[in-house]
């Protein structure tokens, strides 16, 4: 049975769910398994992808406490910062994003989609996520100076709150198997600031569910990510009452390349692989990097061909326009 506080946390309706969860026919012939997407890319809200959900929650939070302004950050291209941009249009509250990179944006892709959106852009030249955050808490205490109600959001979203959206999602998930029999052994994904993957982490432990829960880096080291991945799902775990087993947190950080946000071979290839084996586009900064991973591990056998795979597709692809 689902947590009850599932049901009783606030939620803005933004996102088509359940998403598909489809059979990757072509993929599974090719590669001789049985691999299954979870649709997060079709969550619809301004182009969809994971952080649709995750904001769902935030921007509930917000109205809830009588905010009239939020301010989020993060790289030009964020995916987190165009759904920000469009739940605070919305409903209605002011957006600020503080945009960081080094190098002068583009209007294209995702920042392109946020300019639209109409939120107040404040850029910084930086790529280190520090900056980007210390700006939005100045940002913050200037505007609460001027008599404004502030709603904050860390990088992507990655609080307690967020990682709701994905303890939800694995409920999700778990109807999905129920309805066409399957019983998939691992769930891939790609992982950054770590909500989704501690959400995932609290509904396996919620339900007991046996199999691997694996990020696919996109940012940091394995360890970084894993130890702020353990953080977020200690605090949304004492939401429910339970304990974590941090031995369950798995992070492969193989397939990041030279960095985040730069295109490797592998990622490349896999993004032209799914786009010709089913139609599906990732990007090149998230979901192709954990697809990339996905047709490595099982073409060399890392994860037994024998046992159902499940990739999420987290979204992002607009970042193919970019
Ligand atoms: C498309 C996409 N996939 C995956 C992720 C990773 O999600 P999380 O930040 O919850 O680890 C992000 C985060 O920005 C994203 O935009």
């Amino acid at each position: 049975m689902k947590p009850k506080l599932l049901e009783n946390t606030p939620r803005c309706n933004l996102a088509f769910t359940p998403t598909p969860f489809q059979k990757l026919e072509n993929i599974s012939r090719d590669l001789q398994c049985t691999l299954y997407c979870k649709r997060d890319d079709l969550t619809g809200f301004a182009f969809g992808g994971n952080k649709v959900r995750k904001m769902e929650y935030l921007i509930a939070d917000a109205i809830d406490k009588q905010a009239d302004t939020i301010i989020t950050s993060g790289a030009y291209q964020s995916n987190f910062c165009r759904i920000a941009a469009a739940a605070g249009a919305y409903t209605g509250l002011d957006v600020h994003l503080i945009l960081g990179g080094n190098k002068e944006p583009q209007l294209t892709g995702n920042f392109l989609l946020t300019n639209h959106l109409g939120a107040s852009i404040h850029k910084v030249k930086s790529d280190e996520w520090r900056d980007w955050e210390n700006e939005r808490k100045s940002l913050a205490e200037k505007l609460r100076a001027q008599g404004r109600t502030v709603y904050e959001i860390p990088i992507g979203g990655s609080v307690p709150l967020g990682a709701l959206s994905y303890v939800a999602a694995f409920y999700e998930l778990l109807d999905d198997f129920e309805q066409i029999d399957a019983s998939p052994t691992h769930i891939l994904f790609a992982s950054s600031s770590g909500g989704t993957h501690a959400g995932l982490l609290i509904g396996k432990w919620l339900t007991g569910w046996k199999g691997k829960i694996i990020g696919i880096g996109a940012a940091k080291s394995g360890g970084t990510l894993s130890e702020e991945i353990k953080n977020i799902a200690n605090e949304t775990a004492a939401l429910f009452g339970i304990g974590i087993n941090p031995g369950d947190i798995i992070v492969n950080d193989a397939y990041i390349g030279e960095g985040y946000g730069i295109p490797t071979k592998e990622c490349e290839e896999a993004i032209q692989y799914f786009a010709q084996k089913e139609g599906i586009f990732l990007d090149r900064v998230y979901s192709g990097k954990a697809a990339a991973a996905v047709r490595d591990c099982i073409s060399s056998d890392h994860i037994n061909r024998k046992d159902d795979i499940v990739f999420i597709h987290t979204g992002g692809n607009v970042e193919l326009f970019a």
